[in-house]
């Protein structure tokens, strides 16, 4: 564990702080001799009405007495400066980790309460983009992060399969479909006939009259609507779930909005029988004054349902099939006001699972030096940018392969390629925090040196390289508790100490829905283990048996925390590159 934790679980004890208060307030010193960590004692001045520095000197003995010889405490001035015993520092570190392998980071915080995370969720008959892809890589993450934590994650894909534009769909391709084109390349086809109807119908009043019927139709069950209808269902998740397998994303079911839609009579009835729905312009809606927000509005003045109501019925489902814990939607920003009326208006109605709903937003995608054809109307689709990515990763790995004289196969090199370029686009969309709006750029993304996943990926093929080389001198890493105590060098400290506050930075990476903080760690951490390889030895005639085993379960113990982090980014690792 993290010693900064440690110090702040002790501290808490005989201070009458938080453990998150004194974390927060923990610093790093800026010179050596004054420790490793030290805790500023201003803020207890008040409450036990002394100076801070006869505070430091009362705490210092009491510190000392909890540390348990993992560090030393003395009293300077206001100041608690901690020493830590970099020995023990680092076998506790170094083989806490190895023991687990790249499976370190799990716990079982979670004892299986069930967390739904809803991700995903595009609309049907439409083209996958990266705004999708946003969503769809924050919610592979955090259910990773989740299961890691050893809650029960349900990944639920909430599509886009219902509502009017569907009566419109049905009927264009009954007047202009080709059944060609919908085989070759359906979401094509079938933007290409949506558009058109939209054009017809600007000349042709009477076409969405017969959307209209079509969708009412499809609402009642007429089977030869609703076979259309399933057939540019199938046909759409073909489509998305050759993007998610190459994304390496699952889910557990796909219950869109048509799923939900017979059981919004009940959810309509309910709201009656509490006395909640109200007429407004002819529409029936929740009034949601005392939470300042507008109006919901739960059925349309022509009687016809809502994405609220789909909504507001998904939500009941969910809680009485799972009894979630959590019940977490990845949607973009722009619906927050959206969830919160759906949120507020179970509140209202007296649904406590109202409070463990969460909407995890997130910002646009942006392109600097990219240019895409765009081949539906103004977006870019994510198979454009991964094809992309991989392309000029390929070029970029063929060029070092060249400049290393490694020699690799046809096969190899576009393993490689597909691993490489498709991690560089999903490290870009948890690279920053969710909620800024996150900018595509070859430079950036491909950046061997930089905060890039081919950075991250390459220093863990490295360290497996290292391995490998390690393996043939015929030496292994140590797990002895004494040989690892010898890392105890400054490079090796920060490299340890980035290593130390992983299985916090997972928790706290579930507790405020942002991988970013998993990816800010493992930047830390390779770029600390990158200073240690090029300041240091790991093998050679000239260095003990003892330092290169204790430097080698470093090394492991980095590969083992890059490997499980960028697992739980939802990226794969590679051996060599
Ligand atoms: N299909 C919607 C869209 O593409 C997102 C659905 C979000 N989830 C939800 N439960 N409303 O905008």
């Amino acid at each position: 564990m993290d010693y900064k934790s440690v110090i702040a679980q002790n501290l808490s004890k005989i201070s009458g702080l938080t453990e998150d208060q004194i974390f927060k307030l923990i610093e790093i010193p800026p010179q050596k001799d004054l420790g490793d960590f030290a805790f500023p004692c201003f803020i207890l001045a008040k409450s036990l009405h002394k100076a801070p520095a006869m505070i430091a000197e009362d705490l210092a003995s009491e510190a000392s007495l909890t540390s348990d010889g993992v560090f030393t405490v003395k009293n300077a001035g206001p100041y608690l400066n901690f020493y830590v015993d970099r020995s023990k520092y680092a076998s506790d570190v170094v083989s806490g980790i190895n023991k687990y392998g790249d499976a370190y980071g799990s716990s079982d915080l979670g004892n299986g309460q069930n967390v739904i995370i809803e991700f995903s969720s595009p609309n049907i008959a439409k083209p996958f983009h990266v705004g999708h892809a946003f969503t769809t890589v924050l919610g592979n993450s955090l259910s990773r992060i989740y299961a890691k934590l050893g809650y029960n994650v349900i990944r639920m894909n909430h599509l886009g399969d219902y509502g009017t534009q569907f009566g419109k769909l049905i009927t264009a391709y009954r007047l202009w479909g080709d059944k060609d084109a919908l085989d070759k390349d359906p979401i094509t086809e079938l933007l290409r006939i949506y558009v058109k109807f939209h054009e017809e119908a600007k000349k042709d009043e009477s076409l969405e009259d017969k959307a209209r019927e079509n969708f009412r139709k499809l609402e009642e069950g007429c089977p030869e609507e609703k076979e259309l209808w399933q057939k540019f269902r199938d046909m759409s998740l073909v489509v998305f779930n050759k993007l998610y397998d190459r994304m390496g994303v699952s889910f557990d079911n796909y219950n869109g909005e048509s799923f939900y839609s017979d059981r919004i009579p009940a959810v309509v009835d309910m709201l009656r029988s509490k006395n909640l729905l109200v007429e407004s312009e002819g529409a029936q809606v929740v009034m949601l004054d005392e939470y300042n927000l507008p109006p919901c509005i739960i059925l349309k003045s022509d009687g016809t349902t809502i994405y609220a109501s789909r909504d507001l019925a998904a939500v009941l489902y969910r809680d009485e099939t799972y009894h979630f814990d959590k019940n977490i939607y990845v949607v973009g920003t722009p619906q927050a006001l959206h969830f919160k009326q759906v949120f507020s208006v179970l509140k209202k109605a007296g649904y406590e699972c109202a409070d463990d709903c969460v909407h995890v937003g997130f910002g646009l995608v942006k392109f600097k030096d990219m240019v895409f054809s765009t081949r539906e109307g103004n977006i870019v689709l994510l198979e454009d940018l991964l094809d992309a990515a991989v392309n000029k990763t390929r070029e970029v790995i063929v060029e070092n392969a060249k400049a290393r004289g490694q020699d690799m196969s046809e096969e190899e090199i576009s393993d490689i390629a597909e691993k490489v370029g498709i991690g560089a686009v999903i490290y870009t969309y948890v690279k920053a925090g969710r909620e800024k709006d996150i900018v595509f750029s070859w430079d950036e993304m491909l950046n061997f040196n930089g905060n890039s996943a081919p950075y991250l990926m390459y220093t863990y093929a490295r360290i497996r390289s290292i391995a490998r080389k390690a393996a043939e001198a015929g030496i292994t890493a140590s797990t002895d508790k004494e040989v690892l105590g010898r890392l105890t060098g400054d490079d090796a400290y920060a490299v340890i100490s980035a290593l130390a506050g992983f299985g916090d930075v997972v928790k706290k990476a579930a507790q405020i829905y942002e991988p970013f903080v998993i990816s800010r760690s493992l930047f830390e951490t390779a770029s600390a283990f990158n200073s240690f390889y090029n300041n240091t030895r790991i093998l050679g005639d000239d260095i003990s048996k003892e330092d290169s085993a204790s430097r080698l379960a470093l090394c492991e113990a980095v590969g083992n925390v890059l490997k499980s982090g960028l697992g739980l980014l939802g990226i794969e690792t590679v051996e060599r590159m």
